[in-house]
């Protein structure tokens, strides 16, 4: 049995590959290297380097390393960049994926684990989002993904695929200093940016209806993420024709301004932020209910956002440093 991680190299998908390797588990990893690194993975992954997207190559990887389970995380995430080039998302992350499924259904693979987003709800006016709350995304990547989410339910139904799409909240953190991510593009890794550059974290809004009038969020630790990976995994071979699609988050929200005295508290740089106006889209408040990841899969995030914040500094000074 072999578990055959898209976007391995990546940053999510390095952690979920070094966590299903320690558990015992075969794993290869696939991916073209567009935003990964290789060195990133253990030495008992190996690594194909190409697209997920590659229908000839899906076909002989599958039979190479006898896949028996696909994890699918490679994916264009941006939201800025999906805004400006909608094709382009679409054509990947859904009619790459169509590919990937038909392949996964040629091969008669049974099972297949979708990395989703709490980008498919949009701005539900709710205090806690459950997967019940009605999916109205809004941007075009949000909008990929419940397309993905669709077509992974019809096709696991068309197909006699067991299926679980997971809806991650706000990631951060890095499970070791070498596996964090590199990218700017979440409000942790912004504001070391800002620091590291000797100027103040910014704040766009402080006057919504939330307790100190800054955004609220979900944010989970990357290492319980990959924890919930290996227990969605699991629940794949025990519900056998099943479908889940559930929520990973801590249920507990934070706003950016405490989040920020965090950060300041980690890095020693308590400079005061500066608050600029709203940004087009932010919801004021986004938090997950949890309840249904611990039923359906037994998993309970375990770590707090200060170790979030810590292990994700780790990452920051071992990246520039190297
Ligand atoms: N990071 C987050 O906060 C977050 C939140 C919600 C959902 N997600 C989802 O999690 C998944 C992983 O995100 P990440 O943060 O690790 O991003 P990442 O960019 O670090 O990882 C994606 C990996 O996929 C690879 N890749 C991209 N296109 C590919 C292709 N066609 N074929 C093979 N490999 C390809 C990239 O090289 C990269 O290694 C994505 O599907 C993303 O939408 C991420």
């Amino acid at each position: 049995m072999t578990w055959l991680i898209t976007g391995g190299a990546g940053y999510i998908g390095a952690h979920v590959a070094r966590l299903m390797a320690d558990a015992g588990d075969e794993v290869v990893a696939l991916d073209d290297l567009s935003a990964g690194f290789p060195e990133r993975l253990p030495a008992t992954v190996p690594l194909v380097e190409g697209s997920a997207y590659d229908g000839q190559l899906l076909k002989r990887v599958f039979a190479e390393y006898d896949v028996t389970g696909v994890v699918h995380l490679a994916a264009r995430k941006q939201v800025a960049e999906s805004v400006a080039q909608p094709t382009r998302y679409y054509r990947e992350n859904v009619g790459g994926l169509a590919t990937l499924l038909e392949a996964v259904a040629g091969a008669g693979i049974g099972r297949f684990l979708l990395s989703s987003s709490a980008a498919v709800y949009g701005n539900p006016d709710v205090d806690l989002i459950t997967e019940a709350t009605p999916c109205l995304p809004v941007n075009p990547y949000g909008e990929t993904k419940l397309a993905d989410e669709w077509l992974v339910r019809a096709a696991g139904r068309a197909h006699g695929i067991t299926t679980v799409c997971l809806r991650y909240f706000n990631v951060a953190g890095a499970g070791a200093p070498e596996l964090a991510d590199t990218g700017v593009f979440n409000i942790v890794p912004m504001v070391f940016d800002r620091l590291t550059r000797g100027e103040a974290p910014r704040i766009f809004g402080d006057d919504y209806p939330t307790p100190d009038g800054t955004c609220v969020r979900d944010y989970i630790h990357v290492a319980d993420l990959a924890e919930a990976h290996l227990a969605a995994a699991r629940a794949l071979d025990t519900r056998a024709g099943s479908d889940l699609t559930v929520n990973i988050g801590r249920g507990e929200g934070v706003s950016v301004r405490e989040l920020i005295t965090v950060i300041g508290e980690v890095t020693g740089d308590r400079r005061a932020p500066v608050v600029e106006g709203r940004r087009p889209g932010d919801a004021p408040r986004a938090v997950a209910s949890a309840a249904r990841a611990a039923e359906e899969l037994g998993w309970t995030a375990r770590r707090g956002v200060r170790e979030m914040v810590e292990s994700a500094w780790q990452g920051w000074l071992h990246h520039r440093s190297s």
